[in-house]
């Protein structure tokens, strides 16, 4: 977990790369039914460009039948997932459902300053539809006022690891992956 931009996906994918484990980013998977232009992809596409969240209904069907694909003996890394707090139940349901268990939960932290700067620079050079300003702006509110209640419900369980997500990619991997015992 952790805000827009404090490097969810950059450490998923090397968790996937180092590790072996598999990824499931309701973000990007959101993006890629986009680009598909399929059904879902329509459906979410304005929420993703204004920075909101999904109805919880659409994204947790979506991660249902992601999960349906995932061998049983692979780790999963949750990138993005869950956000609300209804996010959270379902997830419980869907670990019922699948025979599984988390592992841990695991917060990257990094400070405003240094999200808005990733966000920009990503904006101007990659183009993608919400690292705009105004949306990036949307975004931060939208997970202190929706995802934060959720990470702090996990704390209240003592199940969440913070991680310190400013430095180098390579530092912040070697953290998480013993945050993750990988
Ligand atoms: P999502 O795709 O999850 O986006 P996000 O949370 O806004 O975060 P990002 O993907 O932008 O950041 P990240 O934390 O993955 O960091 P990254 O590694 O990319 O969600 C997008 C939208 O989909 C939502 O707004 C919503 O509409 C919808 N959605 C998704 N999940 C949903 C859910 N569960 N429920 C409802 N709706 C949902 O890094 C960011 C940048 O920083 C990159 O350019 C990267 O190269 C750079 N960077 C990474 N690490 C470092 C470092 N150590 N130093 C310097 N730069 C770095
Ligand atoms: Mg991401």
């Amino acid at each position: 977990m952790g805000p827009p931009g404090s490097g969810k996906g950059t450490q998923a994918q090397r968790l996937v790369k180092d590790h072996g484990w598999v990824q499931l980013s309701t973000g990007d998977l959101f993006r890629d039914h986009i680009k598909r232009e399929t059904g879902l992809g329509k459906r979410v596409k304005g929420y993703l460009d204004r920075g909101e969240y999904v109805p919880d209904d659409v994204t947790v069907d979506m991660v249902r039948e992601r999960l349906r694909e995932i061998s049983k003996d692979t780790r999963i890394v949750f990138d993005g997932f869950p956000r609300t707090a209804a996010q959270t139940e379902a997830l419980d349901a869907l670990l019922a459902e699948f025979d599984r268990r988390v592992g841990g939960v695991i917060l990257l932290e990094v400070p405003r300053d240094e999200l808005l700067t990733r966000l920009g620079k990503r904006g101007r050079e990659q183009g993608r539809t919400d690292d705009t300003p105004e949306v990036i702006g949307k975004r931060l509110d939208v997970y202190e006022q929706q995802t934060r209640p959720v990470i702090d419900r996990y704390h209240g369980k003592g199940v969440v690891r913070r991680v310190d997500g400013l430095g180098t990619i390579d530092d912040i991997a070697r953290r998480l992956a013993a945050a993750a015992e990988a």
